[in-house]
């Protein structure tokens, strides 16, 4: 039975139309199948070759080139939360926001929450600098914080991961 669902197929499908090559649907179907799976698990690499007639290898090849997919061994949490560590938000006190959430969740950047509702990440200018210092959570920008109101956010946040499952 193959991993990518026929809704998933059919998302993946639609980008393709919109693109002179099927080949250049690949970025927005790896976004499409991490916010399904957390993750871009080997058989959905694999099955979206097929899809886009490329060969897994370069599939994989665009895959680990971002950093921002995850491989089934390393998935995301529930909630992708992006604190920016760039100069204005620096300036405001960003990475001792940043530092201060690594210590009350108990991860480091990069990490997942062992309950999986929270991963954390740094991040570069976020394009939001009027609201520095800030942090990004899926879509959705953040600020201006202080480290309590960072972490009341985050803590919120895990409730919710945590009561609707990862
Ligand atoms: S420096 Fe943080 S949003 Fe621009």
């Amino acid at each position: 039975m193959p991993l990518l669902s026929e809704d998933l197929r059919q998302a993946i499908e639609d980008y393709t139309r919109r693109y002179a090559t099927r080949q250049a649907a690949l970025l927005p179907a790896l976004h499409l199948i991490q916010e399904r799976f957390r993750c871009v698990p080997r058989e959905a690499i694999e099955e979206l070759a097929d899809l886009l007639d490329l060969h897994p290898a370069q599939v994989h090849d665009t895959l680990s080139f971002y950093g921002f997919f995850r491989d089934a061994g390393n998935p995301l949490g529930r909630f992708r939360v992006w604190v920016c560590r760039s100069l204005p938000c620096m300036l405001r006190g960003g990475e001792e926001i940043l530092d201060d959430l690594c210590h009350y969740l108990n991860i480091q950047p990069g990490q997942t929450t062992a309950d999986g509702a929270i991963t954390l990440e740094f991040a570069e200018c976020l394009g939001a600098c009027e609201l520095a210092p800030c942090l990004l959570v899926n879509d959705e920008c953040h600020g201006p914080l202080t480290q309590e109101s960072a972490r009341q956010l985050v803590a919120q946040l895990r409730r919710a991961g945590v009561q609707h499952g990862v």
